[in-house]
């Protein structure tokens, strides 16, 4: 089972995918949280080319290349053996991040990007994906809780960017089956409960 979730910077994702991962783990099930862009070695070299605050010079199509490279050496030796062992995959980030920030936030034509994806991830589309929602208001609050200095090159990014990205993921959710749209402003408890009652509605029960 391959789960993923997304959502624009700060959304809490991250909180989201511990607490499955604990409650998985509880049950005795073998589970492999990734995170995108990284996992292996060599995506983490990626993942600090495309975060570097000093790389202000890349263009939108080195930025999907490089997305998607990290993302094909993920998912050809992580993703796939695990899931081929039976484990359960939560990927922090997917493909969907791609159509969401580089089609809809840097305005890349959309079929394009869908070709790039396609060849990166191999066929390996996930089960279900819970794009966990919150407005750009409340997303830049948090960001200036956070502080600027620790901020990267993507979320240093202007409020236009992240709502043109938000309206992407809910574009895709319109179109996506497996899409899951959880109010990212909600207890993180009550998120989670509703995060467990959507995998059981679902059949995947494996979890
Ligand atoms: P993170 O902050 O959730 O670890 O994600 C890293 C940043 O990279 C985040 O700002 C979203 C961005 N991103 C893309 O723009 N395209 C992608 O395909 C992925 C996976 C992430």
């Amino acid at each position: 089972m391959f789960i993923t979730f997304e959502g624009i910077d700060f959304s809490g994702k991250s909180t989201q995918i511990k607490l499955l991962k604990d409650y998985i783990t509880e049950k005795g099930k073998d589970v492999l949280v990734i995170r995108e862009p990284g996992g292996g070695e060599i995506e983490e070299k990626i993942r600090n080319i495309l975060l570097d605050k000093k790389n202000l010079e890349m263009t939108p199509e080195t930025e999907i290349l490089l997305f998607s490279a990290s993302r094909a050496q993920l998912v050809r030796k992580t993703i796939i053996p695990a899931l081929e062992k039976g484990t359960i995959v939560i990927s922090d980030r997917f493909h969907d991040s791609t159509t969401a920030y580089q089609g809809y936030g840097r305005l890349l034509p959309l079929d394009t990007v869908l070709k790039i994806s396609e060849f990166a991830i191999k066929g390996a589309i996930p089960d279900i994906t819970f794009f966990i929602d919150i407005p750009v208001a409340e997303a830049r609050k948090r960001k200036i809780e956070q502080g600027h200095d620790t901020l990267d090159r993507i979320e240093k990014m202007e409020d236009d960017f992240f709502g043109r990205v938000r309206e992407g993921y809910l574009d895709i959710a319109r179109k996506e089956k497996r899409f899951r749209i959880l109010n990212g402003c909600e207890k993180k408890d009550d998120v989670h409960e509703m995060i467990l009652k959507e995998l059981m509605r679902t059949g995947l029960t494996n979890v």
